[in-house]
């Protein structure tokens, strides 16, 4: 049901106490439904651009005729996303509303067990309190500054993640990919510089089945026909090898190669894992080769692997982090690259940037996600979820899934095609109150907030084993 209704009239009374723009300084509606307000913040000039007597700043839009689209139930919401909104993802038919730890309510008020957490953004928990409060607390101070000035967020949460990561300068950003731009144009500009590649020819190593984004040039490396298709031209400067084969790493880089970029877990691929060995294997050939080991963490970074990072199972340190997702918590868009001054010292003012890199809203989350980090807990749970994600799971192996892929609280199963495809499982969980998401067909990944509780998980693996099980 979709009805519209007019706003309701701004008067002194629904103005908050002590709100910058009082009631008594609002003067007559503009025609055009408009309100206009002056006052001691905003002097009356003589002429404006806006012509004679129209010198006051509009500062309100709101007015009774102003429409307002409430919409109500499941339908309505879909109808309104599938008319108003591209269609750029072909989401599950469900319409949330409100969040808590691991669940999620719907709009008619049905629960759901959260099984993809914003793939991996929502690591602590939906509205998780801590990082609420944070947010909430810097929401009334200070969100934007732009880097033009200093704030007294930014150097707090940088020391915080260079302490996280153990390297000595971040770059922050805001959403996934363009971290991942950001390492790719650290590492050209460091291949130059530094390293002596010849000027433009910057070639950079990724790894087939790769999800870094969807940038024009992140896309130029996918080999994946729906994201690519119809983007062309793309960058050039990427060769793609076998993911986790270091022998064709090696076969690739020449003499102008500046790094090779690579996840550590290939989540979108569904949770793939490279052979044991292969970190260690591609940190001691790119040390060798002068070349940069660039770890794409934002899905498999900070706790969702059951350690800060998926490289600390090998105990591998890459010269570049880039890290997002969780890293603003779910609450709000933080990406950020770290790296040792000798490399990260190429980026001089000007070169790179970004508005809301940065911001003190971004980095007052950004360092308590740090922080909850430091504690360790999430790391240990996330290790516990995947033990118990194992052994509900691997079982399935040969009763109806033909893989099964866990590390920590992140797992990639493979459905027998013949049974169902992976929509078909996702959507059979949704009717049962779980809500995960298919990849490449057959695959279905879960990665449940790190709050998850024992009773959830055991929930979840008694939910796939009937589905498989056809009850
Ligand atoms: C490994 C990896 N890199 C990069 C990205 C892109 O992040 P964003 O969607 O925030 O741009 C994603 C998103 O899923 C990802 O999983």
């Amino acid at each position: 049901m979709q009805r519209v209704r007019g706003s309701s009239p701004l008067s002194s009374t629904n103005e908050k106490p002590g709100a910058l723009h009082r009631a008594s300084r609002i003067r007559a509606p503009l025609a055009g439904g408009c309100r206009r307000i002056s006052g001691p913040e905003h002097p009356p000039r003589a002429k404006s651009a806006f012509g004679e007597g129209r010198w006051h700043h509009v500062l309100m839009t709101a007015t009774d005729s102003t429409p307002r689209t409430i919409l109500e139930g499941t339908e309505a919401h879909i109808e309104a996303t599938e008319k108003y909104a591209a269609h750029n993802y072909h989401p599950l038919p469900v319409v949330l509303a409100q969040g808590d730890g691991a669940w999620v309510i719907d709009v008619d008020g049905k629960r759901y067990l959260d099984c993809l957490a914003g793939y991996s953004a929502l690591n602590f928990g939906h509205t998780n309190e801590r990082l609420v409060a944070v947010a909430r607390e810097q929401l009334g101070k200070l969100t934007l500054t732009s880097r033009a000035f200093y704030n007294d967020q930014l150097g707090g949460f940088a020391q915080a993640l260079t302490r996280l990561t153990g390297k000595d300068m971040i770059l922050p950003m805001n959403s996934g990919a363009e971290a991942v731009e950001t390492a790719i144009k650290v590492s050209r500009k460091w291949g130059y510089e530094v390293k002596g590649v010849p000027a433009g020819q910057a070639t950079i190593i990724t790894m087939e089945g790769n999800f870094h984004g969807r940038t024009t040039t992140i896309v130029s490396f996918s080999d994946d026909d729906v994201a690519t298709s119809g983007y062309a031209p793309f960058t050039t400067g990427f060769r793609g090898v076998k993911y986790g084969d270091v022998e064709a790493v090696a076969s690739a880089i020449d003499e102008t190669t500046v790094a090779v970029l690579f996840e550590p877990i290939q989540g979108e691929g569904g949770v793939v894992m490279p052979p044991e060995g292969f970190l260690k294997d591609l940190r001691q050939l790119c040390t060798e080769r002068n070349v940069l080991m660039i770890a794409d963490e934002i899905q498999s970074g900070l706790a969702r692997s059951g350690k800060t990072f998926a490289c600390d199972h090998e105990d591998v340190v890459p010269d570049i982090y880039i890290m997002g997702k969780a890293l603003g918590g779910g609450i709000y868009p933080v990406s950020a690259i770290a790296a040792d001054r000798h490399i990260m010292d190429v980026i001089t003012p000007g070169s790179h940037g970004s508005t809301f890199g940065g911001n003190p809203l971004a980095a007052a989350i950004g360092t308590e996600v740090v922080a909850m980090l430091e504690e360790g807990t999430f790391q240990a749970r996330s290790t516990e979820i995947g033990r118990q994600l194992e052994a509900g799971f691997s079982p399935l192996v040969g009763q109806g899934l033909s893989d099964v892929r866990v590390r920590g609280a992140w797992a990639g199963i493979d459905i027998d095609p013949t049974l169902m495809s992976g929509r078909q499982m996702s959507e059979a969980l949704m009717a049962r109150g779980i809500l995960a998401k298919d990849t490449h067909g057959s695959t279905v990944r879960f990665a449940p907030p790190l709050v998850a509780s024992d009773e959830d998980i055991a929930g979840l693996v008694t939910a796939v084993t009937e589905i498989l099980a056809g009850r």
